[in-house]
């Protein structure tokens, strides 16, 4: 049984001229989900549940968990030293690291602490989501904004853990996938699932269907097509939707499907975040072989241009988001549809 700090330090020997300190950042990481993790198992219990009594930059009422496990993932981060800089969904500023941590930070993180906030109190699977890009700006001197604000072709590692029956951690380093399964009773997280892959095809979507009416005609053809009767390609499909971003994907990268949060006439660029929550999902994805769009171009492609920009996100089996693209490029043009 392989742990998952045996697994990175393993990884690390591969790239001639590693100096650990990426391997370090990952495991801080890790450290900060095991204590997400303890307060999440015992949210029913204690005094963790509700709201936080703030609103954060998006204008949502921050949970007590959003702001435990963002101030915990920001501390294990900082005392680290190898994080110049932190996006997250539950600060409106980026985090810059002063003196001493500046000082030798090559990373920035863009992370959304808590995934599927409303999800917590009925007992329901929640996440965390992170990705990590090497910095532009010179080591020393504080991270800006810039050093965040590359495509997601950049990225040099990317996961999820999910806080799920049991808790997983997901990750990628662009060298394929690899998900771990934690031992409570250990304090560990062992290798469960090596070198992830997704099914080309499914036969779930997950969508949130109560605002129809509102959605691009490429996606409400999409969905026509996904209802259709057709037993030689499994139609109709399944709707599977839990409202928490980590669980919806990672169900579809172990089983195949479509999670799709378009634009609608009230938010055309739909309510996903591009930085923490659309690009580090699209990352593991495409390395599980899977696909993920904006409708009409890879999510990865997108140059971001604010810490907190959203997207729409078309993401999961390969085929299935093709079929997707096909109907929005035939029946949508890119937000023309809500001018
Ligand atoms: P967060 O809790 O980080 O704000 O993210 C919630 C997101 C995502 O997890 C989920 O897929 C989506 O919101 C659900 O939105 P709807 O309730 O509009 O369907
Ligand atoms: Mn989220
Ligand atoms: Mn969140």
């Amino acid at each position: 049984m392989k742990t998952l700090v045996e697994f990175i330090n393993d990884k690390q020997v591969e790239y001639p001229g590693a100096t650990g300190e990426f391997t370090r950042l990952l495991n801080d990481i890790t450290i900060a989900a095991k204590i997400v993790n303890r307060e999440i198992r015992i949210a029913g219990l204690a005094d963790i549940n509700g709201l936080h009594g703030t609103t954060n930059i998006q204008g949502e009422e921050q949970k007590k968990l959003d702001v435990f496990a963002n101030t915990h993932f920001i501390e294990a981060l900082k005392h680290g030293g190898q994080c110049a800089a932190i996006a997250s969904e539950e600060n409106e500023d980026l985090i810059i690291f002063g003196n001493p941590y500046s000082q030798k930070g090559k990373y920035v993180v863009a992370m959304d602490p808590v995934d599927g906030s409303s999800n917590i109190e009925v007992n329901i699977p929640i996440g965390t989501i992170f990705s990590v890009f090497k910095r532009i700006t010179k080591e020393g001197r504080p991270a800006t904004v810039d050093d965040l604000l590359q495509p997601g072709r950049e990225m040099v590692a990317a996961g999820y853990v999910l806080y799920g029956s049991s808790t997983t951690m997901v990750y990628t380093t662009g060298n394929g996938v690899n998900g771990f399964t934690y031992d409570p009773s250990v304090g560990l997280f062992f290798l469960s699932h090596p070198d992830m892959k997704l099914p080309d095809e499914g036969n779930t979507y997950s969508i949130n269907e109560a605002n129809y009416n509102y959605f691009p005609e490429g996606v409400k053809r999409f969905l026509n097509y996904c209802q259709e009767d057709d037993k030689p390609t499994h139609r109709p499909y399944s709707t599977r939707y839990v409202g928490s971003l980590v669980a919806d994907v990672h169900r579809n990268m172990m089983r195949g499907g479509i999670f799709i949060y378009p634009g609608n006439q009230k938010n055309p660029m739909g309510k996903l975040r591009l930085l923490y929550e659309c690009a580090p999902m699209a990352f593991i994805i495409e390395q599980a072989g899977g696909k993920a769009s904006d409708g009409f171009k890879p999510i990865l492609d997108i140059e971001p241009y604010d810490i907190h920009q959203r997207t729409p996100l078309f993401i999961g089996s390969r085929h299935m988001v093709e079929k997707a693209e096909e109907f929005m490029k035939e029946y949508s043009r890119e937000l023309a549809d809500f001018r």
